[in-house]
Parts: C-alpha cells; structure tokens; sequence
C-alpha cells in the first residue's frame, strides 16, 4: 500500500468509524428474504438509517406497505421501522452508492450439477461495484466456500483502481440465523466476523456490536467462510448419522426415538440429532456442497459429506417404503390409495418449502400412483408438476378417511392426539406420541 493510500485509508476508516459509532452510518442490505430482512430490521430498531435493496418488486412493495412476509420479522417492528423512517425498500441500485456500509445477503443455492450457484452473489457485487466510492464497508453474508471473498467478490469491486483495505473495506460475517427459533434471534445469535485485512475486520465488528450482542473475529474472511461451512456439515453429517442408525433400528426392530431420548441424559460427549424424512431449507442440503467443491479443486475428498448427502438423499425414499409397509398391512397398494401429508414445510412452524423432503414424498407416491393431498397451515398451497395443491384445514383433514396419513413435518399446531387417532398413520418426527400399537408406522 503506497503512503498516500494509507493516509487515505486511515481518514476513511476514521470517518466511518465515527459514522458507525455515532449511528450516522447509512446501512444498504441487498436481498431482503430470511436473513435480509430480519437484518435490516434489526439495524433499524438499533437508530442507523436502512435501506434494503431486492431486485423482486412485490417484496420492496410489502415492506414499504408494512407487509412483513417472514414470520420473524413481527409485523409491529416493521411498522416501527417504517413509521419511525429509519427503514425504507426499494428496487433502485443506483441509489447503493450513497450507502456507507452495504450488507448482501442475496441467495447461493446450488446448480443441478451440485456445484456453487454464485450469479446472485455476482449480480449483487456488480451493482455495488458500479457505484462504489472510497469510505464504504460491504459485507458479505451469504453462505459460500472459502475463497468467495477474497478471490471472487475483492477483485469485482476493484476493477475501477480503489483497493480493499485503502479505500473501501470488505469482511464477510456468515449468518447464522435459524427461522422460527424464538430462543435465538438476530440479535441475540454472536456474530462471526472476518474481514480482508485489520482495518475491515475491525469497522464490520464496530457495525455488529452495534446491533448484536456479542461479535467473535476471526484472522481472515477464509476462516469467517470456513466456520459457517463446519457448522452447517456438522448439522448435515450428524443427521445423516442418526439417519442411518434410524434405518438400522428398524432392521434390529429396536425404537430408535427410545434410544435417542436415553442417550442425550449422558451430561457431556453427545447431542442429540433426530432422523427424519429428509434435509430442507436453503442451508444443510446446500451449504456442505459448496465446501466439498472447494475441497475438490484442491485434489481433496470430502467423505463424509457426500456419504452424508447419500443418506439424507435416501430418505424420502425411506418414508415412501414406510408407506408401503403401512398400506401393505390392510391389505392395500400405494397405486390407488388416498394419501394424506401433515405438513410440507421443509421444517416446524416455518412457511419455506425450499428443498422440502416434503416434495420429494409428494412425488414419489404420485409416481406409484396414489392420490395425494396436504394440510400446512403455513403454506396455503403447493405447486406440484404444474398443478396447485391446496391445503385442506386441519379439522377437514383429521375427519376424512384417507387410506393413510403421513406426518412430513411437526408444525406445534398440529393437534397430534387427533392425528394419532387416525386408522393408518405414518410418522416420520415421533410426533404422535404414546406407546407403539397397530397402524402407527414411526421412521
Ligand atoms: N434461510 C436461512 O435460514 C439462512 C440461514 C443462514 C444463512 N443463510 C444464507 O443467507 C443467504 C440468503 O438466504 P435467504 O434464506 O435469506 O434467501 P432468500 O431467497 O429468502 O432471500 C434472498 C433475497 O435476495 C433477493 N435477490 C436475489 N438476487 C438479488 C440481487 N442481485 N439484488 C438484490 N436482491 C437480490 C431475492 O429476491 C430474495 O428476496 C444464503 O446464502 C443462505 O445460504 C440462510
């Protein structure tokens, strides 16, 4: 760095120091879905000025309508944010260059190849590079591979001459939220952060502990990538662990909710995970793949991520055997039979149906010729092979005799001691509770 640089950099990283400090810092959060919007809020109710950015119009036009579309985000502090101005949406990415920090938390899903999907990662970078000017700090918080900051998105936003850690700042602080977790919320989760150097490391941490309770830094946005990546693989191994002894439970006809429910009173040494029909979300099917095609260009193999991924991937398939086994016990066939799923979400009490397992079981008992409805309170109706599902309300569902019932996901409103009662039930959570009797197939 030359020794005017330097001198610049240190002004522009007192300024904003004193901007962030001081709640004068103008905050940009682009893609305001799950993460982005919760994100924005929170700055917003911590005093700083927030404009979030999302290149869809019906969310930009909710949010400034006071709609809140994520049910984390309370539809009073959005009216707060909004009433109070500290908050506003929009869909105009010119206006990125009057932000003094820039949050992107846009989406990184996979290719059909099971490659990393970066286009809205790179779309998102493009717009802040368009305008960026000396004094901002852009962070990145979606989840992606070790690298992604400083070999993808460091370049992209110096083509013009200015340089990280001089002129602009850039860190990436994965997040780490978990939708419909009331326990741990975006303020009270720590914040991992990693910046390409001190200067950026240390004005991203001044944002966060601004807005969240407590920030833990870490040497490199490699490292701050990394974290995010083990916890997210540690989620997908260890289910695809309990997963497999489930399978293996049934085989020696042994309860493996039994087994799980005494092994976690062991005080240290074991978490319990819990076998299900399958991984959802945008995070654990995802997330372990961009680590495992990273680890691949190194000449590395990532065993256990992809053994982890086979099992988790067997799982509807599982479910659909457990059907057939319900079914075959009165004497009956999938072909024909009138097949009924207690919630699609991909998890308990959230509306996104992202990688739903939910999905898969749809398809794979309509492939064998069953008919196949659904109740989910979150999510009204369900596109399948181009036709519209709709959900049937609950008390409709548990008073029609469908030839079996399958509970893909636990919503806690769900009142389990009236699906319990139904004639053939599988259950894929152990949410129907009581002892083991004719017609209740757990997983
Ligand atoms: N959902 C979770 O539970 C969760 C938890 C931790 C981390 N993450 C990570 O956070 C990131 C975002 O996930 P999400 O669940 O909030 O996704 P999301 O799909 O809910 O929201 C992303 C938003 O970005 C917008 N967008 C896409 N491209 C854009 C662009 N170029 N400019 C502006 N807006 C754009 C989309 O319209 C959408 O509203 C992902 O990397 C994900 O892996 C998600």
């Amino acid at each position: 760095m030359s020794a005017e640089h330097a001198a610049i950099g240190g002004d522009t990283r007192t300024a904003l120091a004193d901007r962030i400090q001081s709640r004068a810092a103008r905050i940009g959060v682009i893609g305001l879905g799950y993460v982005g919007l919760p994100l924005a809020v929170e700055f917003a109710r911590n005093g700083f000025d927030v404009t979030g950015f999302d290149v869809d119009t019906r969310k930009t036009g909710d949010i400034n309508a006071g709609h809140s579309y994520i049910p984390d985000v309370l539809a009073s502090d959005l009216h707060d944010a909004l009433a109070s101005k500290k908050l506003r949406a929009t869909s105009d990415m010119s206006t990125l260059g009057s932000m003094d920090v820039i949050d992107i938390c846009v989406p990184t899903p996979l290719r059909k190849t099971k490659d990393p999907d970066l286009s809205f990662v790179v779309k998102a970078v493009e717009a802040v590079a368009a305008t960026l000017r000396p004094g901002q700090l852009v962070i990145l918080e979606s989840t992606t591979y070790p690298g992604t900051t400083d070999e993808v998105v460091q370049p992209m936003l110096e083509q013009k001459g200015l340089r990280a850690e001089a002129d602009f700042f850039l860190a990436f602080s994965p997040e780490r939220v978990d939708p419909g977790n009331v326990s741990f919320t975006t303020r009270t989760i720590p914040k991992v952060v990693g910046g390409v150097g001190p200067a950026s490391t240390e004005l991203a941490s001044a944002l966060y502990r601004s807005a969240v309770s407590t920030v833990v830094q870490v040497s490199s946005t490699r490292v701050a990538e990394m974290v995010k990546l083990l916890e997210n693989t540690f989620r997908a191994v260890n289910i695809g662990l309990v997963n497999e002894i489930a399978l293996m439970c049934h085989k020696m006809d042994i309860d493996v909710w039994e087994v799980i429910d005494a092994a976690k009173t062991k005080p240290f040494g074991f978490m319990p995970f819990y076998p299900g029909p399958g991984l959802g979300g945008h995070c654990i099917p995802i997330d372990p793949f961009y680590l495992s095609w990273k680890a691949r260009q190194t000449g590395f193999e990532a065993r256990f991520i992809e053994l982890a991924g086979h099992v988790n991937s067997a799982m509807p398939d599982y479910v659909v055997t457990r059907v057939a086994d319900a079914l075959n016990s009165v004497r009956k066939a999938i072909n024909q039979s009138r097949i009924h799923i207690f919630g699609v979400a991909y998890k308990r009490d959230v509306n996104d149906m992202r990688e739903s397992p939910a999905l898969d079981i749809i398809e794979l008992l309509r492939q064998r010729g069953a008919i196949v409805s659904y109740t989910d309170p979150f999510v009204p109706e369900v596109i399948h092979g181009g036709e519209v599902m709709q959900s049937i309300p609950f008390d409709q569902a548990v008073s029609t005799s469908w030839d079996c019932a399958v509970v893909a996901t636990d919503h806690t409103s769900f009142d389990y001691s009236r699906i319990g009662a139904m004639p053939l039930v599988v259950d894929t959570r152990n949410a129907v509770k009581g002892d083991a009797r004719a017609g209740l197939f757990r997983l």
